[in-house]
């Protein structure tokens, strides 16, 4: 019997098939929910200058997960659900107690937390391991609706504060965006915190094959459930290449100040940065090559913030500004919608390690729907690798 070497075996029909690193240019797979094109981002047809400057970011999830544009009674009804379903069941709240040391030595960061807390929230629902649609849609309305109250209890915790109001997840009457910032701070948001809270959220509700939905699609595509899928698709938005680039943005403006206040200049930095080969977080990105359409909107909205506070606050847009002219000027590359954001929630006062979990908050959405629409036409995700190791070897020789 002739042993087949890998290199033969295996490559004869990957060498046929189409190889692209990173998945780049390849159409891995049809949705109905998202499309991104140089000229536009779409959800369900809509553009999204459309939906910041006239929809809620209630509205968005419901046209997402519940495929079209709700009337009246159905925002309403869908506002109501939300609503009841906001306050964590008491397994999580002492998950969420417990974890406070390990949050403070910073062994534990905010989106870990989250994953779990999520984890949790699987064990407890009746839903959990049936993926019927219907299912399907009372998980993500209840995973949509607690994931405020995971970020604003775990707020509570670092800052050694009482939680807000536990029994209920937050005020009714505050919409998704004004409850996440109640619980986190304890404050009822001003309109324009809220208006710039919920239109961010908008921006990051969805984005087509981005790597989390990927990663949620890849575990539904086993028939996994919803749960599982989720937290596969936390774990992907934590790395700093994809949600996690808000956060490392903003920790890259305040290196650039700390070398500015030395005595050095932007120009420098980036300079040495160049020089380095160290990447400029939030710039880039693998579809957009003329620039994130999302970009624009959640800039003007955190500048409109930081004018209204002072120089301060303004310092970092001024910077932002330099910075983004650099790398367009000597590196042709653009800034995505992490860039803005880093320095919007941070003239907002919102805590650094929070904001790749608020991208969570809106982004389930977006999860969940593309959940939704591989378990119901599904084919397991399963490409093939190129073998570049050793050849066959025996194990005695
Ligand atoms: N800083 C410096 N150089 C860059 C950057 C950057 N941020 N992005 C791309 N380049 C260079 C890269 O080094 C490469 O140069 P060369 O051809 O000389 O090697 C060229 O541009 C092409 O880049 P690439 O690495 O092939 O691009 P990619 O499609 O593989 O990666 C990316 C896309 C988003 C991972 C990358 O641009 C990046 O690492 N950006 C920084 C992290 C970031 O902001 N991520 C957020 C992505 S968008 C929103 C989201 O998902 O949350």
């Amino acid at each position: 019997m002739s042993i087949a070497t890998p290199t033969s075996n295996v490559s004869k029909e990957s060498e046929e098939a189409i190889f692209s690193r990173g998945l780049e240019g390849i159409v891995a797979g049809e949705t109905a929910i998202c499309s991104i094109e140089q000229g536009g981002l779409f959800y369900r047809g809509y553009e999204i200058h459309d939906l910041a400057k006239n929809a809620t970011f209630e509205e968005v999830a419901f046209v997402l997960l519940e495929g079209h544009k709700p009337s009246a009674a159905e925002l309403a009804r869908f506002k109501g659900e939300l609503v009841a379903e906001r306050a964590l069941p008491p397994s999580v709240i002492a998950f969420l107690r417990e974890t406070g040391p390990a949050l403070k030595a910073g062994t534990a960061v905010p989106m870990d937390v989250c994953r779990t807390a999520i984890g949790i929230l699987g064990h407890i629902d009746v839903d959990c391991q049936d993926n019927t649609a219907a299912a399907n849609l009372r998980k993500s309305k209840r995973l949509l609706a607690r994931c405020p109250a995971i970020i604003g209890h775990m707020q509570s915790v670092i800052d050694g504060r009482e939680l807000i109001e536990p029994a209920t997840g937050g005020d009714p009457k505050l919409s998704h965006a004004a409850n996440l910032l109640y619980l986190m701070t304890g404050k009822k948001p001003s309109a324009q915190f809220e208006h710039c809270v919920d239109v961010s959220l908008i921006l990051y509700a969805e984005h087509d094959f981005n790597a989390s939905t990927f990663a949620c699609r890849v575990i539904a595509g086993t028939l996994s459930d919803m749960h599982g899928a989720v937290c596969g698709g936390i774990a992907a938005l934590k790395g700093p290449l994809h949600g996690g680039a808000n956060e490392a943005a903003m920790e890259m403006l305040k290196r650039i100040d700390k070398h500015v206040q030395g005595g050095g200049t932007v120009e420098g930095y980036m300079q040495r940065a160049f020089e380095t080969k160290e990447k400029l977080m939030g710039f880039g990105h693998r579809v957009y090559k003329n620039g994130d359409h999302r970009a624009p909107i959640l800039g003007a909205l955190g500048r409109e913030i930081a004018k209204g506070q002072g120089p301060e606050s303004l310092k970092w847009f001024e910077m932002g500004d330099r910075v983004q002219k650099i790398m367009l000027d000597q590196k042709k590359i653009h800034p995505n919608v992490d860039f803005p954001c880093g320095m919007t929630y941070f003239v907002m006062g919102i805590p650094v390690p929070q904001y790749t979990p608020i991208f969570v908050a809106s982004r389930l959405s977006g999860w969940c729907s593309h959940i939704m629409e591989q378990h119901a036409n599904n084919r397991i995700i399963r490409p093939l690798s190129r073998y570049i190791g050793e050849p066959t070897r025996s194990w005695n020789s």
